[in-house]
């Protein structure tokens, strides 16, 4: 079997501290794998008018996976503003160098499992196991926004009802979009066991776009008998999911209403720091933590890095070295069972480094 070469993309913030942390548990287990630094984040948006920078992209074609910390983005006024000056006025315009390499890259699933690992006192009810599929290429997040309505748009029918001012984005729903990732939550769901897949929509106000979303998700829930098939509407799933947790199994939905979801989600397990993530397609994926840069706490050793070792356990899944995967959630579980090594959001004051060394020991 030829060496693994996974491409590590710190990133920006804690992004730095928690892909060291990670790095500790992936040595120890004893991974055959070169890692290769990716550049990626604020920096490079500053200095070059790209988070994203061509050789990164390059590098990430010729690696196996990668495994991603986090990155600072902030608003368009301030982008543009931190942009170096040499650079201003010639056309860089800020992309999220996340959703771009999800749309480039075509990972169209984003899997976000979200489990209470017995003893963190941070679980909202113990015994919670969801896993979230959300579409990752499409919907709100296609990237066709328009700081206000084009002219020619009031020549189509129904246009009209727009206000002058308005700024408008697009929600992009295909049925191919939609097929594939209720597919792919069904497999996953046949693969694992699971009982039952909700599809996650508003198909009552969104008339058109998740009329095709439901289409297709209906379409493939006929091909899983096995399967007990729902739905729900986002806002209702919302209330459901707190006041219901064990009601559901596996979730799936669009890009937006999945990146609501999976945080809600992710918060009823004990928040941002549990929260881990796979961005999947037919060849390559990047995994990564849900949460973002904590500008406030980067650098302090001080943010809890098993969302980022929990994303490296499922780079491990998808790598086809399931045991190495199964060890690491083992040491992850035990070590929060202990209660011994807590970082300060499960109420100790553990560093990031020694929950990652506590984790490794139990390997
Ligand atoms: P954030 O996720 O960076 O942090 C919010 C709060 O959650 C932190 O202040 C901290 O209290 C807690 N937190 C986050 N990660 C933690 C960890 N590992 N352990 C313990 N506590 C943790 O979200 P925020 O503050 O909204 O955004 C900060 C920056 O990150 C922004 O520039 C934002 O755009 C970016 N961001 C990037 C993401 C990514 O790279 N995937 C995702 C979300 C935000
Ligand atoms: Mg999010």
């Amino acid at each position: 079997m030829a060496k693994y070469r996974i491409a590590l993309m710190p990133g920006d913030g804690i992004g730095n501290d928690v892909m060291d942390a990670a790095q500790i548990v992936l040595d120890k287990i004893g991974l055959d794998a070169d890692y290769i630094h990716a550049d990626i984040g604020w920096d490079f948006w500053c200095a070059e008018g790209d988070p994203l920078p061509q050789r990164t992209l390059d590098l990430m074609k010729e690696t196996d996976c990668s495994l991603f910390g986090a990155i600072t983005s902030k608003g368009k006024d301030v982008a543009d503003k931190e942009l170096a000056p040499e650079l201003q006025g010639k056309g860089y315009s800020y992309r999220s160098p996340i959703v771009r390499m999800r749309q480039l890259l075509d990972l169209y699933i984003c899997l976000r499992p979200c489990k209470a690992y017995p003893g963190n006192a941070l679980n909202y009810k113990d015994g919670i196991d969801l896993v979230v599929f959300r579409e990752n290429t499409e919907g709100m997040y296609v990237g066709v926004e328009y700081a206000q309505v084009p002219e020619a748009f009031y020549a189509v029918a129904g246009m009209e009802k727009l206000p002058r001012d308005a700024a408008i984005s697009f929600r992009a729903i295909t049925p191919g979009g939609s097929e594939r990732i209720v597919r792919a939550a069904f497999d996953y769901a046949r693969q694992h066991n699971r009982k039952k897949v909700t599809a996650v929509h508003k198909a009552n106000v969104l008339r058109q776009t998740d009329a095709v979303f439901m289409e297709a998700a209906r379409k493939v829930a006929a091909e899983f008998p096995d399967i007990d098939f729902d739905n729900a509407n986002i806002d209702a799933m919302g209330m459901w999911l707190l006041k219901n947790p064990f009601n559901y199994d596996v979730i799936v939905t669009t890009n937006l209403f999945g990146d609501i979801i999976s945080d809600l989600c992710a918060q009823m397990v004990g928040g941002l720091g549990f929260g881990c993530s796979g961005n999947i397609g037919k060849d390559y994926a990047v995994f990564e933590p849900t949460h973002g840069s904590a500008p406030k706490y980067a650098g302090q050793n001080k943010v809890n890095p098993i969302a980022t070792i929990l994303a490296a356990k499922m780079m491990l899944d998808w790598l086809g070295e399931g045991e190495k995967a199964t060890q690491v959630e083992g040491a992850v579980a035990a070590v929060i069972a202990e209660g011994k090594v807590r970082t300060y959001d499960m109420g100790g004051d553990s560093g990031t480094l020694e929950m990652a060394r506590a984790i490794a020991a139990k390997l």
